[in-house]
């Protein structure tokens, strides 16, 4: 029985994916080896796996900063070639331009693709809005925590109207309290604006309490080593038996610490 409240279509397909990298003494390192998975529209999919193992590199491929080096990603049946504004990204490290307010960050992507200043304003004040920085919309970025600056960095990529989100490992350099706000915030702000995101990260409790399944990968070269659909109630808690009981079967399972 599928209990989880996530669309039945299928948004993203990957079929045999491999990465390979070449140096320039023709050394060859594979980084990702057959990779297949879907993902249905609107999921929370989480794919965790150790520092180096490739997760960074299939989201590259995801958002179409690169090719693989053979298989296909297809998004709702279309192969994906090149960056597209449907493919958002946020990044560990959020690049906002230092010069820019919060607002002219929030716009730049509505702006680059053309749409009148008020609309794109409107639609930059809504998202800011979201991520819980109303107020904030003419502070610079040096005026903002780092747990803000995050917050712009999800409400830029909304702003964008994606149709998927791809987050590269977004709350690894925060610290402990800030993070565990951040991933309240993520899942609350996913709730009122669904869309198809890809969570990448090496926490294993930040995957569990995120994710509406976790794709395991194994060290370089990635594979999926396991896959897991958590289907405890939100909001999750860390302490709950059962939330630690899926923590320690994941564990298990990979090279992780806890
Ligand atoms: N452009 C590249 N050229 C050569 N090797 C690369 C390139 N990008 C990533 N790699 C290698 O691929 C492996 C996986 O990197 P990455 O995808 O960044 O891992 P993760 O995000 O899981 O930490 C690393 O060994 C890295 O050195
Ligand atoms: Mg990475």
């Amino acid at each position: 029985m599928e209990t989880r409240n996530i669309g039945i279509k299928d948004k993203i397909c990957c079929k045999h994916v491999f990465k390979s990298f070449t140096d320039l003494n023709g050394n060859m390192t594979e980084v990702l080896r057959d990779i297949n998975l879907t993902v249905a529209e609107n999921e929370f999919l989480v794919i965790l796996g150790p520092g180096q193992c490739g997760k960074t590199t299939f989201l590259n491929i995801m958002a179409g900063l690169e090719p693989p080096t053979s298989g296909e990603i297809l998004l709702d049946g279309e192969p994906i070639e090149g960056p597209s504004p449907k493919r958002g990204m946020v990044f560990q490290r959020i690049a906002l331009f230092p010069w820019k307010t919060v607002m002219e960050n929030v716009a730049m992507g509505p702006k680059l693709r053309g749409i009148p200043k008020k609309e794109r304003e409107e639609k930059a004040a809504y998202y800011i809005k979201l991520v819980g920085l109303a107020g904030f919309e003419k502070a610079y970025p040096h005026q903002l925590s780092g747990g803000m600056k995050q917050r712009v960095g999800i409400a830029r990529a909304y702003a964008n109207d994606p149709e998927v989100l791809l987050m590269d490992e977004p709350f690894g350099h925060l610290d402990a309290q800030t993070r565990y706000q951040m991933e309240h915030e993520v899942l609350r702000i996913w709730e009122q604006a669904r869309r198809t995101v890809i969570f990448v990260t090496n926490n294993i409790e930040e995957a569990v309490y995120l994710g509406d399944r976790i794709v395991l990968f194994s060290r370089c070269p990635a594979t999926v080593k396991a896959e897991y659909i958590i289907d405890l109630p939100r909001p999750r808690q860390y302490t709950d038996p059962k939330f630690l009981e899926l923590r320690q079967e994941i564990a298990g399972k990979t090279d992780l610490a806890l």
